[in-house]
């Protein structure tokens, strides 16, 4: 029976990623057999201004019934002075809440032909493979009691909580433990032990995780630390696995180890490997629409849902053999274009990319 996979462009450059990442899974389907149907749906600000809401009724149905899930980006100026409550980016949270993704995986992975566009030296970066495991359904983002109240005093008071059962912490620890088993066996719980009760019941968890997976080495690190040394010496670390709002800051900033943001895709899977892939970058306003964003996020995000939705390891490996081809090519959108390499817009890095799998 196909695969149905919903298509969820959303917002800003989202639109025109989205497109390229389509187009891969077009010729997968048409020239590799790939046994999938793709419907779209509106997600963000696009849906806040057709429906009236970011994640529409109608949107969350298909979302349920799919095999996996597409998504660019959401927000943009443009909804900024919404109320909190629908926010494009309250569609992406609601989406993920509603569906139980749970465990965010953000591999931060530097393509040796993209060493020079790092911010890093070379040698820092060089080799660089660190797979961010992210809870991405409770902590900050979540928590109850949260707002801005207004005081006897007439100050107003803003308040969110941080909060995390140990079933919760305990499933997002194994599956970056099984994700380490099958990788080099070292993972980095980052938490802020020493100050918040909440992660330092959340290292207490991890440590009795780590029991069940004694071939794993478990460390830790406080979150401030852990910043610093991603951009110290990044190669000490294999798996990274940490709370919600943390994942969110430590991820962007894992990013920019391998030259862009525009790179790095991400999985967002519930208990049964049902996903939503997405690059980690946002809707970008400031270059919506010119058709210079990069599209290999996506594409690769492509790549992660064959691989942990679709059980197809093989296309998935097709497709980063041909994101890695065109980077050979010598093809670059702004954000990864060094002196020497050839200047391309959305379109022709996606058009570059397909050309490169149909030839296999
Ligand atoms: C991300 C984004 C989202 C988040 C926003 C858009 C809600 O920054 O996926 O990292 O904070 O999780
Ligand atoms: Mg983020």
């Amino acid at each position: 029976m196909s695969k149905n996979i919903l298509v969820l462009p959303g917002d800003g450059i989202g639109q025109e990623i989205v497109a390229e990442a389509v187009k891969v899974l077009a010729c997968l389907r048409d020239d590799y057999g790939l046994d999938i149907d793709m419907d779209e749906a509106l997600i963000g600000g696009v849906a806040y201004d057709a429906a009236g809401h970011p994640l529409p009724e109608a949107t969350l149905n298909l979302a349920k019934e799919a095999d996996a899930m597409l998504l660019g980006a959401v927000g943009g100026p443009k909804w900024e002075p919404l109320d909190i409550s629908v926010r494009p980016e309250k569609g992406l949270l609601g989406l993920r809440k509603e569906l139980g993704l749970f465990a965010n995986l953000r591999p931060a992975i530097l393509y040796p032909q993209l060493a020079d566009a790092s911010t890093l030296r070379p040698e820092v970066v060089s080799g660089l493979d660190i797979m961010i495991v992210r809870e991405l359904t409770g902590g900050i983002y979540f928590g109850q009691p949260r707002g801005v109240r207004v005081l006897e005093s007439g100050e107003k008071e803003g308040f969110n909580t941080l909060v995390y059962r140990e079933s919760e912490v305990d499933r997002i620890v194994r599956v970056a433990m099984d994700i380490a088993m099958k990788r080099n066996k070292r993972v980095c719980s980052v938490d802020k032990a020493n100050v918040l009760e909440c992660t330092e019941m959340w290292r207490e968890v991890a440590v009795k995780v780590g029991a069940d997976y004694p071939e794993v080495e478990l460390s830790h690190m406080y979150v401030d630390n852990a910043a610093m040394q991603l951009v110290r010496a990044p190669k000490q670390f294999d798996v990274m696995v940490t709370t919600n709002m943390f994942g969110d800051i430590l991820s962007d900033c894992a990013s920019m180890l391998t030259g862009s943001i525009g790179m790095l895709p991400s999985a967002s899977l519930d208990e049964h490997g049902k996903g939503m892939y997405e690059p980690i970058h946002g809707s970008a306003p400031d270059i919506a629409g010119q058709g210079v964003a990069n599209p290999l996020a996506t594409i690769l995000s492509v790549a992660m849902m064959l691989r942990y939705s679709l059980d197809e390891d093989n296309m998935a490996e097709r497709v980063e053999r041909a994101v890695n081809k065109t980077l050979d090519q010598g093809l670059r959108t702004p954000d990864i274009y060094s002196k020497g390499t050839q200047k391309v817009g959305t379109e022709a890095m996606g058009d570059a990319v397909v050309a490169a799998l149909r030839e296999g």
